[in-house]
């Protein structure tokens, strides 16, 4: 794999995060639920990311990007709803079509999980996945989330939730 390099999303990210997001809209639109038109402008990815930054600060989200090595944007990831009293928070993520299929989403799960235990000290996570999005799921599985057992057939359409139970770190002798 190439080195692909995940980092804390800041506020100098507006003009990258907008052509990263527009560049990708239709190919995300084809597999996720559609940002609002509103954000696809300067101003809506910059407060966009003042939200982001300011529920960080809150101790609610933590974002990241992803980049290549000339440094531009290809993917996204957010530890998302952090609630530490719960020790619970979600995982989302998304990359661009044309870094699809190197691992850049497996590197960004890895990283989730890795800050989720060394910085937050949670103690699971979860994802929701539309049920034919096999790429994700593939993505969930390797990394050792497993699928909620109680999902229905009937509930084709809606998401379904992975969990993955994150073990405590162990003590050193
Ligand atoms: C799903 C997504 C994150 C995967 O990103 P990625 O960087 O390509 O993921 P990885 O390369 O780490 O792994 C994906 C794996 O799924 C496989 N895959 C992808 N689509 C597949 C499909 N339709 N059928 C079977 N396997 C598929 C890839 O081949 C790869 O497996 P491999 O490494 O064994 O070849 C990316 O397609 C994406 O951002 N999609 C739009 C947003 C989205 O769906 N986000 C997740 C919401 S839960």
């Amino acid at each position: 794999m190439q080195s692909f390099s995940v980092r804390e999303l800041s506020s100098g990210d507006t003009d990258a995060l907008l052509a990263f997001e527009a560049h990708n809209r239709e190919w995300f639109e084809s597999q996720i639920d559609a940002r609002d038109p509103a954000f696809y402008t300067s101003a809506g990815v910059a407060e966009h990311i003042e939200r982001y930054l300011s529920d960080f600060a809150s101790g609610i989200w933590h974002p990241f990007v992803i980049q290549d090595p000339t440094g531009r944007i290809v993917g996204r990831a957010n530890l998302k709803a952090i609630d530490s009293a719960q020790g619970l928070a979600e995982v989302g993520y998304r990359v661009g079509q044309e870094a699809c299929g190197k691992g850049v989403a497996t590197l960004a799960l890895k990283h989730l999980i890795q800050q989720a235990r060394s910085r937050w000290a949670l103690t699971a996570l979860v994802a929701y996945v539309y049920p034919d999005n096999i790429g994700s799921q593939k993505v969930l599985d390797r990394c050792g989330f497993v699928p909620e057992p109680r999902w229905e057939a009937q509930q084709i359409g809606t998401e379904r939730r992975f969990v993955l139970t994150l073990s405590a770190p162990q003590s050193a002798r």
